[in-house]
């Protein structure tokens, strides 16, 4: 017989799944609700369902919990070239013009499908891309897909479909694409099923834009059928979070119900054969600056930043004057409050304008003066992280290794310099420069972590077991929702879920390792 479950209790467990993974439950849906908490009862090992609630929402949930309730609350319903309208835009609009302008000079590509459940959507990305792309090997191509669901993730990195998968995709994908294996699924061929990299990411929780889980300096950010699920605040937090990640000219993708939020946040929506597609795009851009000299009025403003906006209309800023006049109010000297306005800049995402005021103010600073207010490797520091989420990560090491010549005993730049030479594939350069961070720091958490990671990539599962060891043991020194130095916002806890994800997916022995450790 069916347990009637009391309202209370399941109004309580609603705002805990919302709090955790950002699901919303009207009480319309609450049938559904009611029967995968019945069978994440029997996960958790329960047989009483109203107990297992009570359990649940007497104690703290690890992000172990709060994974297996992923599984079973997530909607996972997909499939390739779904809304293929937007694959037309995709293909012959936005990618098209991207590769033209990357072609060349550039030749990298940055996506992210966040959301992407079972993986129909990121290869159906792939399968684009590798339509477009001839001389695919000569381009440096990321398609980073995250979801909740682990077991989402599980089926996606399988890359085996049932026909059901294909319900709106052509017959030559399919037969391009995919081979039929003998449990009657299709496989989706190992090139394609190459190009992307799964890896979970709560939406609701987890930090973003970061370098340390690749979420920064994307082209496109495919987020479909998922807003849905959730509330308007959060979906207002994640815009803005999106926002950071992308270059600027990036896109967002949202499905066609799901547009209304982007177009009140900064996004300009732009139509394409029907379908909208959301751009990030700088609407007051620095187009040059002046110098006005004291016969302005009272207070002499030195610059002026001239601003346009992309209509053509013409419109002036000037904050540094009045930002002058409250300097001298507070007495904050120019440097540190240019370089304020910057990062004001950069935390907003826009990384364009934090680069032009970071330039500024560099070249404004004389080379002989040694007691400056905001020091010359600081500005570097920052100027390479705002051009490394600009994707411009030559520049991004230029001033990295420009910041290290100032100030050769800062871990940090030692560690950004390795997250950009990873990106550029030169992983050896990015190990020797993490082993630097341990030299100044030894219990720099993110660079043991980091050292696991990169060695693992390099098959040495020895080296990186010990790493990863490391990283667990300087965890036990921090509170699971301890947000980590240099981080940007990662806690304890969630890294060492992260760890065990990495053993899951890779070796027993690395299991085994890691299990005894912690
Ligand atoms: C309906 S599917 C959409 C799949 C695909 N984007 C599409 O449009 O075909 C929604 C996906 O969002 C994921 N999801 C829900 N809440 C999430 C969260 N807090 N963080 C990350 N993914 C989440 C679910 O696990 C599910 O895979």
């Amino acid at each position: 017989m069916k347990q009637k479950i009391p309202e209370q209790l399941l109004n309580r467990f609603c705002d805990l799944i919302s709090e955790k993974l950002g699901l919303r439950y009207e009480k319309d849906r609450w049938h559904h609700l009611i029967r995968h908490i019945g069978l994440a009862a029997d996960d958790f090992g329960y047989d009483d369902v109203e107990l297992f609630l009570q359990w649940l929402l007497s104690e703290p949930l690890t992000q172990k919990d709060v994974s297996l309730l992923a599984n079973h609350l997530t909607v996972g319903e997909t499939y390739f070239f779904r809304h293929k309208n937007s694959f037309e835009v995709l293909e012959k609009n936005i990618l098209h013009d991207l590769i033209a302008s990357r072609r060349g000079r550039d030749q990298r590509l940055r996506i992210w499908v966040a959301g992407c459940a079972t993986g129909e959507e990121p290869y159906s990305v792939a399968i684009v891309i590798d339509k477009l792309i001839r001389d695919i090997r000569d381009w440096d191509i990321t398609i980073l897909a995250t979801d909740i669901n682990q077991n989402f993730l599980k089926k996606a990195s399988d890359g085996l479909y049932r026909k059901w998968s294909f319900r709106e995709t052509p017959e030559w994908i399919i037969n391009n694409y995919f081979t039929l294996t003998q449990g009657n699924k299709y496989a989706i061929l190992p090139h394609i099923k190459e190009m992307v990299v799964f890896s979970p990411l709560n939406l609701k929780e987890d930090v973003y834009p970061s370098i340390l889980n690749n979420t920064n300096a994307m082209d496109i950010i495919f987020c479909r059928n998922v807003f849905i699920y959730f509330s308007n605040e959060l979906i207002k937090e994640i815009l803005h979070k999106f926002y950071r990640s992308l270059v600027e000219n990036g896109w967002l993708v949202v499905s066609p119900v799901e547009g209304l939020q982007c177009r009140e946040h900064d996004f300009r929506p732009v139509n394409y054969l029907g379908e909208t597609f959301y751009k990030k795009e700088i609407i007051a851009k620095c187009i040059s600056q002046k110098k006005i000299f004291a016969d302005e009025g009272a207070y002499p403003v030195k610059k002026r930043y001239e601003f346009e906006k992309i209509s053509g209309e013409t419109a002036q800023l000037d904050s540094l004057a009045g930002n002058k006049i409250l300097r001298e109010l507070r007495q904050e000297p120019e440097e540190e409050l240019l370089y304020k306005e910057a990062l004001k800049s950069f935390e907003k995402g826009l990384y364009g304008e934090a680069t032009d005021i970071l330039m500024k103010l560099y070249s404004s600073m004389p080379d002989n003066k040694n007691e400056l207010q905001i020091k010359r490797d600081v500005i570097m520091y920052l100027l390479a992280k705002s051009y490394a989420n600009q994707g411009k990560i030559e520049d991004a090491l230029e001033w990295c290794n420009n910041a290290i010549k100032a100030d050769k005993l800062q871990p940090n730049y030692y560690y950004l310099r390795a997250t950009i030479l990873h990106e550029q594939k030169n992983t050896d350069g990015a190990i020797a420069s993490l082993k630097q961070v341990l030299y100044l720091d030894p219990n720099f958490i993110l660079a043991h972590f980091a050292l696991g990671n990169f060695t693992l990539e390099q098959q040495k599962p020895e080296e990186s077991f010990r790493y990863y060891e490391n990283t667990l043991l300087l965890l036990k020194n921090y509170k699971p929702e301890e947000v980590l130095p240099e981080s940007e916002g990662i806690t304890a806890g969630r890294l060492k879920e992260i760890i065990h994800m990495i053993s899951s997916r890779n070796s027993v022995l690395l299991q085994d390792i890691i299990h005894l450790k912690s």
